[in-house]
């Protein structure tokens, strides 16, 4: 969601917040602003739009510090403007604060302290957390004292990061449901919302547990609860590479991350298979195996695009393991008193690692004594840290809003789970050697798919006119449909649906004409005639078909406008191979649109409000 950097020690804070937000710009991006205090004044800057709008500003200004913070907005309460944006402060600008998350109960405390004579400038639920650490101040002389009291007062999620010129050597911290990481330096310390943002600087983090403060000088940092006792925290060396998280000469992020899914589909397997014994490997699952064999039910619980891999996933799951499992959006799962048991197994899908919807999910399901497995690709998110256990897709930092190679990623790792499972109920030695070397194959399959581009590209030039669109599959590559779908709304900002294919007969065959563009994945399998069948039906009605098709069918070609071709695999795996080329079909068409790929508006890559 919104991103948040700080920063203290030698060097001056102001390239530093600014490349930090640069860096967190993809979670949230519709205003950013900067406060650093130099001699014990504090300069507040804040300014409409991108990053880029804020970095020029300042750059131009001659602004030097040796502490700050930063923010990158994505609008929650109150419209995206100055005004708005953050970092708030008091009266006086002798407080300044930054905040990730929502302020649940900020409608009764503002209305207290407007009677208490404070004055409110912007629309925002934040603005309340830094009058109350006002007033605290006001009686306690101790920033941290006075966070800390004011967040006694908060419902709500928090991540936030506190200055004031009267204690102008901290930066004080403090999590509740958005992430916060601590990056130790040498004579300087970081604070970020995203490792991402700190990188360049740093590989020595400290994660705050939700409940957790943190008192960040240049040398030292000290963490607390919101009681006051102190925690003993330990510094944890993250593995990420700088061009990981650089366009590396690609155009968008999108792009590039499309284009990894070679290597980082590889990297999502790499390790975990047993080709002798015909299983797969997930050291992080250890020792909870057998009651992920065990368990009567699996319920699989995400949110957006990880949803759609839950989905593939639950095909993939009752069809070698024979266990029963349901697909939930975290936000449904939350609120409508699910049935959970302690023979349940719940597995919770996400990207970051942080999504709100899918944490309060996880949390329900351990309430209720289930087990709980996360599949995240952020190490060390907080779903990862607080699931009972978990595996890892290592996809690498996806910075693209859209989802992309997450998803491949995901579906690569359900894959693995499947043949876990199902190794040690029915499926045989041979059978589990068949799938995994399929497995194996898929990434130079992927690598063929990704030589379509140009051809793919031509398509896109055909319809980025279009208004509407259509998405049909079925079986596994139903949820392939929906995922379609939901890339190209996304990104191009064109209404799209997915759809199993035979369910167009009862209501979308009524929107079909020519102007809308259907797009079928019918690759040659075990449904292939019956999709052959709906696509006769779109034809006879003067609509126009895309068809993501096998390359040895020779008969679709005819039948439909435009076909991209791709190689085939086993059922189970299809979905991997049948997404990509959806993926280029939604890049290439927003990029004609001439639309901020990277950067859709609206959206942020990581939704931690509810
Ligand atoms: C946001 C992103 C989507 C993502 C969804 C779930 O809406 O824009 O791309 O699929 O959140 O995110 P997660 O990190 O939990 O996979």
């Amino acid at each position: 969601m919104c991103g948040i950097v700080g920063y203290i020690g030698k060097q001056n804070a102001v390239p530093i917040l600014i490349e930090g937000l640069k860096r967190l710009e993809y979670r949230g991006y519709d205003s950013a602003g900067i406060a650093v205090i130099t001699e014990n004044k504090a300069i507040i800057e804040k300014k409409k739009g991108k990053v880029s709008v804020l970095e020029k500003f300042v750059k131009g200004s001659g602004i030097e510090a040796n502490i700050g913070i930063a923010h990158t907005r994505w609008a929650t309460h109150g419209e995206p403007n100055e005004i708005n944006a953050h970092p708030h402060f008091n009266a006086d600008k002798s407080i300044m604060l930054i905040h990730n998350g929502i302020i649940e109960n900020y409608a009764p405390l503002r209305k207290k302290l407007i009677s208490e004579g404070y004055k409110f400038l912007s629309e925002t639920d934040t603005e309340v957390l830094v009058h109350l650490i006002d007033k605290f101040y006001t009686k306690k002389k101790n920033l941290f004292e006075a966070v800390r009291n004011a967040l006694l007062l908060i419902n709500g999620t928090y991540g936030i990061a506190v200055i004031s010129i009267y204690e102008p050597d901290k930066i004080i911290v403090a999590r509740k449901g958005s992430p916060l990481v601590i990056g130790v330096g040498r004579e300087e310390n970081y604070i970020a919302s995203d490792v991402n943002a700190l990188i360049t600087h740093t590989s020595s983090i400290v994660y705050l547990e939700d409940g957790e403060m943190a008192i960040v000088t240049k040398d030292n940092f000290e963490a607390k609860t919101l009681e006051d006792d102190k925690v003993e925290k330990e510094v944890v060396e993250i593995d990420i590479e700088v061009d990981e998280i650089t366009k590396s000469g690609y155009p968008h992020f999108m792009l590039k991350e499309i284009m990894e899914q070679p290597e980082s589909i590889r990297n999502s397997m790499r390790g975990r298979i047993l080709m002798d014994e015909g299983v797969s490997k997930l050291g992080g699952l250890n020792g909870f195996e057998e009651r992920i064999v065990d368990s009567e039910r699996i319920l699989i619980v995400a949110c957006g695009t990880s949803w759609h891999a839950g989905l593939v996933g639950e095909y993939m799951l009752e069809q070698f393991t024979g266990i029963p499992v349901e697909v939930d959006y975290g936000s449904e799962f939350r609120y409508r008193n699910p049935i959970i048991t302690p023979d349940d197994t719940t597995i919770f899908i996400s990207q970051s690692g942080e999504t709100a919807d899918t944490l309060a999910a996880l949390r329900e399901a351990k309430r209720r004594q289930a087990l709980t497995v996360g599949i995240c690709n952020v190490v060390g998110s907080t779903i990862a840290r607080e699931s009972d256990t978990g595996i890892y897709i290592h996809a690498g930092p996806e910075i693209g809003v859209a989802s992309t190679k997450a998803f491949t990623a995901q579906l690569t790792v359900l894959a693995l789970l499947t043949v876990l499972i199902a190794r040690s109920k029915n499926l045989s030695c041979q059978d589990g050697q068949m799938i995994l070397k399929e497995l194996e194959s898929i990434p130079y399959k992927v690598e063929k798919i990704l030589k379509l581009n140009d051809e793919i590209e031509k398509i896109a030039e055909q319809f980025k006119d279009a208004k509407n669109f259509l998405y049909l599959g079925r079986g596994y590559n139903f949820p392939v449909a929906l995922e379609g779908a939901l890339k190209l709304k996304e990104i191009s900002y064109i209404h799209a649906e997915g759809y199993p294919a035979a369910e167009m007969k009862h209501g979308p065959i009524a929107l079909i004409d020519e102007n809308m563009p259907t797009v079928f994945i019918a690759p040659q399998d075990s449904v292939y005639e019956k999709v052959i069948s709906n696509i006769e039906e779109v034809k006879s009605r003067k609509g126009v078909v895309i068809a993501v098709a096998s390359e040895k069918d020779t008969k679709i070609e005819k039948l439909v406008n435009y076909t991209i071709k791709i190689p085939d695999t086993i059922r189970m795996l299809m979905p991997i191979l049948t997404s990509i080329p959806l993926q280029l079909l939604a890049y290439h068409i927003a990029v004609k649109k001439g639309l901020n790929v990277d950067q859709p508006r609206n959206l942020a890559k990581s939704v931690t409000v509810e």
